[in-house]
């Protein structure tokens, strides 16, 4: 079996049971996404791409007590025991690495055409519909309110005080899903993302239009 069919087997099994937005379901998303999105960079590697698509949220670090290695060293740890050789694994750590949202002002670059990939793919499952739906089942999670008017929005400038952050679910659309489609690195991904994005505005005025019961 070769190392992408035998990763999406093991990540669909470990996720199956995932209820808080990092499912198997968003995982194979940002797989097709990233393939998708592939088609139109050819100089992709799509070993690196499709190995990363998939490993991307293996141990995030919200659910890891923060910390950020655990997603590395845990896609070292699978590659390694497939077999894969070193500069592989390393390369598809650094995707993994680059590919979280870290705070409205916290720069994300990436350093490879496959981290732009996977880091759009993934972006593009948090907007729209399907974004829209996760954000309010992570804030269920976490056993936030829908919204609170008193509540600011905050531009989180460091990574800590965005891990830190604990607002109602709505403030994270200003915080950062309505900001995603301007920090995206591909033209293909930027088309998927107008819709998507238009939806999520319309979506936000009604809530809020309807949040008084005076719509
Ligand atoms: P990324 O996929 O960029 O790494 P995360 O892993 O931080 O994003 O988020 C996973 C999903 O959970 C996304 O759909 C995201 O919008 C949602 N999410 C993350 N933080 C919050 C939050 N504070 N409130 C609501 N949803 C959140
Ligand atoms: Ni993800």
């Amino acid at each position: 079996m070769n190392f992408i069919t035998a990763t999406a087997q093991f990540i669909e099994q470990k996720f199956a049971d995932e209820g808080s937005g990092h499912d198997w379901a968003h995982i194979r998303r940002v797989w097709l996404m990233a393939r998708r999105l592939a088609v139109g960079a050819a100089e992709a590697d799509a070993e690196v791409t499709e190995l990363a698509a998939l490993l991307h949220d293996i141990a995030d670090w919200k659910f890891h007590d923060g910390d950020y290695e655990a997603g590395p060293r845990a896609a070292r740890e699978w590659l390694r025991s497939l077999g894969a050789d070193e500069t592989l694994i390393a390369r598809v750590e650094t995707v993994i690495r680059e590919v979280s949202f870290k705070g409205l002002g916290v720069a994300t670059p990436v350093t490879s055409i496959e981290a732009a990939l996977v880091q759009d793919a993934d972006r593009l499952d948090a907007i729209g519909a399907i974004g829209i739906a996760r954000a309010f089942a992570y804030g269920g999670h976490k056993g936030r309110p829908l919204h609170d008017p008193a509540v600011a929005p905050v531009a989180h400038d460091s990574f800590a005080s965005y891990q830190k952050n604990a607002a109602p679910t709505l403030n994270h659309f200003y915080e950062k899903l309505l900001h995603l489609k301007d920090r995206l690195n591909t033209e293909g991904a930027r088309q998927v993302a107008e819709e998507r994005h238009r939806f999520m505005e319309t979506y936000v005025a009604r809530f809020l239009a309807e949040w008084d019961g005076v719509d």
